[in-house]
């Protein structure tokens, strides 16, 4: 499935601070992106670790940004399959690093990965921080989130921050998962409400004006860009318009996501008879 992607470069995208975009097909002309992130700085620090589909990709290019040996952190934001399919390589590969992740994603892992190094491991809480040398990364929790385990970061130095499952947005063309501004605003938002319906269908039973406020309080963080594993990635007025697609879910109703109807359509698709071709000529 991989090879029929164009293979697309990382892209520095805040001082420092690289997108490691990869993609999965998401259905006619769109595409999933499935990113994650290298810090550069003065202890380098590996941000989730990417798909199994995209393992060997993965690896060539976060490696392309920094050096093994220099890896001084890998921050996992969750322990779903889309986030550690690199992780027990990038832990073999960079015998400096510290795992950023916490008690309940240990305890998941154990059942599907070999064991993890505890030794090597800091388990962090929301609200709580790591200093990586040069900056101060603050982990919170997510507007919108698939996992009980799930952290973002928050970098004090470049104001970036890892939104994870947050805002997600299929995207047309590889080149749209750089820079939210290149595509049309109301695909953008009809995209995050819908998917982050999927993601997170328990918006529908929250209290707005509480969510309202821990809503609040990450954008209060004072963002200049954010990356997410699934989404474009957002700066200027991009980002208080994905907040607000959050906000604008708590207490309404679970947006339903393709079903049989649909299936049936792929299916038939599928199963179409190739067309009758004329024969050669003698
Ligand atoms: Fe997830
Ligand atoms: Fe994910």
């Amino acid at each position: 499935m991989e090879s029929t992607i164009p293979w697309s470069e990382p892209q520095e995208i805040a001082p420092d601070t690289f997108l490691i975009p990869n993609f999965a097909p998401g259905g006619p002309d769109l595409l999933l992106p499935v990113n994650s992130v290298v810090i550069r700085g003065a202890e380098p620090i590996i941000v989730d670790t990417g798909a199994p589909l995209h393992h060997d990709a993965w690896i060539e290019k976060v490696f392309s940004i920094v050096d093994p040996i220099d890896v001084r952190w890998i921050f996992l934001s969750h322990d779903d399959g889309d986030h550690t399919g690199g992780l027990i390589d990038a832990l073999a590969m960079c015998p400096n690093a510290t795992l950023v992740t916490n008690f309940f994603s240990v305890e998941r892992l154990a059942l599907e990965k070999p064991e993890l190094p505890l030794h090597r491991m800091r388990w962090i809480e929301p609200g709580g921080q790591f200093v990586a040398g040069d900056r101060t990364l603050r982990l919170f929790k997510p507007p919108i989130f698939d996992g009980p385990t799930t952290r973002g970061i928050y970098d004090s130095k470049t104001a970036f921050m890892w939104a994870v499952d947050s805002f997600v947005s299929m995207v047309p063309e590889i080149d749209a998962v750089f820079d939210v501004h290149s595509l049309d605003h109301d695909f953008v938002e009809d995209q995050m409400l819908s998917m982050q319906s999927l993601v997170s269908p328990w918006h529908a039973w929250l209290d707005p004006a509480t969510y309202r406020r821990h809503v609040d309080d990450i954008e209060a963080m004072g963002v200049l860009t954010v990356a997410t594993a699934h989404g474009p990635v957002l700066t200027g007025d991009g980002i208080n318009r994905a907040f607000n697609t959050a906000r604008r879910l708590a207490g309404q109703p679970i947006i339903p996501g393709p079903g049989q109807e649909v299936l049936d359509d792929l299916l038939a698709q599928v199963m179409a008879p190739a067309p009758v071709m004329a024969p050669a000529p003698a």
